[in-house]
């Protein structure tokens, strides 16, 4: 049957692993993306989740006609898959938005890159085509993110008459660093946002950049506006209060005993400046010796994005550097840094409960959902140390202890004062930011964009 409302995402609410014995088991997927709209298509039976089938669990899983209800999978061929979703998406987009590159010796547009660039193409096409196949007549389809940025282009060609909305879950890059791309991919990536009708980003800042790139005269009959995508605080409330978040949180409590925790829960995600937070905490440990013994650092950076070899050495620098601050300053009843590295929403869940200080300390970020996640849930109320280059900066900043993500040494400080704010005024504040948190949840935010494509 056509639908009515199709949405389409590379990651789908679930993914598959096959053991070695030929089962399938079901994972829920990590990152904003699917929290945000797992909770927003969670009433929504009607609608139809278009998704790329991401390994062989993934792709077993579609031959063997396994799927969830309102979920359609799509097999690109694999290798076809891999050079559009890391070659092209995680290794260029990705990096041009977020400023990631190295400079002087990255990026290299070559013939290489230009091969890559053409299963880019592929992989958009094969989603224009499967939402060409399954929409309704009039149909809205809301496309997501950087990975499917031509899909709005390719899909006004084969269905003008759908009404076609795509969101930027990331930042978007400045004019200067977007200049960065040949000029063939940048015209091609705008030409392909500007076949929506409407394009949504976290921030009206993001939004405003995204103005610039495409220029005023460009921009013709495309909507550019800002859908701030925040949490649902019953629903995160009532997850973290589950029996195995209790047996966590247990387990925690004894490991960290009275002291205070600060608290950060990441992909292991370069953007999200984990080695900095790092030498931010070594730093306070030194400048202020009297936190030593008093504090533990609960730092969750669950596995992502590990094909790309710049992401397991950041993964594998993580882990050194959390293994020297505890070899300097450890002391046997004492240890300093918790690092985990496993995929445990649970854990992830029992830590913010736990939370006194939420570290939050992006080089740039589109939204970020943690900064709105540890405020609903933790328990005593906690103080929030935010990157001002965070998407969540502007809806959250007057009421966190702002750094810029550069400075550790602001950094350190921040959490000095972050540790030592009085009860009463953390609790204040804590009310302040879970009411910004929660000012428009996932479904809010699905269905005023979903509006204003219809309307
Ligand atoms: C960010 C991106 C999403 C992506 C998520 C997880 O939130 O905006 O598009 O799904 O990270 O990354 P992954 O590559 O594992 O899907």
């Amino acid at each position: 049957m056509p639908s009515h409302v199709l949405v389409a995402a590379n990651r789908g609410p679930l993914s598959y692993a096959l053991s070695d014995d030929g089962e399938l088991t079901a994972r829920r997927g990590g990152g904003g993306l699917v929290s945000g709209l797992s909770a927003a298509l969670a009433g929504r039976p009607e609608a139809l989740w278009v998704c790329a089938a991401l390994g062989d669990g993934d792709r077993e899983a579609v031959r063997r006609g396994v799927s969830e209800p309102g979920v359609r999978m799509l097999d690109v061929p694999e290798q076809v898959y891999a050079d559009a979703y890391n070659g092209i998406a995680n290794s260029v987009l990705w990096f041009v938005h977020h400023h990631l590159y190295d400079i002087p010796t990255e990026p290299v547009f070559d013939a290489e890159f230009r091969r890559r660039w053409q299963a880019y193409e592929a992989y958009n096409l094969a989603f224009a085509e499967a939402l060409a196949a399954e929409a309704a007549p009039g149909a809205a389809v809301l496309v997501q993110d950087y990975q499917l940025a031509l899909v709005p282009g390719l899909l006004r060609e084969r269905r003008p008459d759908l009404r076609i909305g795509h969101f930027t879950h990331t930042p978007w890059a400045d004019p200067a660093y977007f200049r960065v791309l040949p000029a063939e991919v940048r015209e091609r990536l705008l030409w392909g946002m500007l076949g929506a009708d409407r394009l949504g980003f976290h921030t009206e800042g993001w939004a405003e950049l995204f103005r610039r790139c495409a220029g005023p005269e460009r921009l013709g009959r495309t909507a550019v506006a800002a859908y701030p995508l925040g949490v649902d605080g019953e629903e995160l409330r009532r997850l973290a209060h589950r029996p195995e978040v209790d047996d966590r949180l247990a387990g925690l409590r004894a490991e960290v005993g009275g002291r205070r925790t600060v608290v950060r829960v990441d992909r292991t995600e370069l953007s999200k400046n984990i080695v900095r937070g790092l030498l931010a905490y070594r730093e306070l440990l030194v400048e202020r010796p009297e936190w030593r013994g008093r504090v533990v650092h609960l730092a969750s950076a669950y596995p992502s994005r590990q094909d790309l070899a710049v992401y397991r050495a950041y993964t594998e620098r993580v882990a050194e550097l959390a293994r020297e601050i505890n070899e300097e300053f450890g002391t046997a009843d004492w240890q300093p840094v918790l690092v985990s590295v496993q995929d445990d929403f649970a854990r992830s869940l029992a830590a913010y409960r736990m939370a006194d200080v939420a570290l939050v300390n992006p080089v740039r970020d589109g939204m970020n959902l943690v900064a709105k996640e540890i405020p609903v849930v933790s328990e005593a109320g906690c103080a929030l140390v935010l990157s001002r280059e965070a998407g969540a900066f502007p809806e959250l900043g007057e009421d966190a202890f702002a750094v810029n993500p550069y400075d550790v040494s602001e950094t350190a400080a921040a959490l000095h004062a972050a540790l030592s704010l009085p009860d009463p005024e953390r609790a204040e504040r804590t009310k302040r930011l879970a009411a910004a948190a929660t000012a428009l949840p996932p479904e809010a935010w699905f269905l005023r964009q979903l509006e204003d494509l219809l309307g």
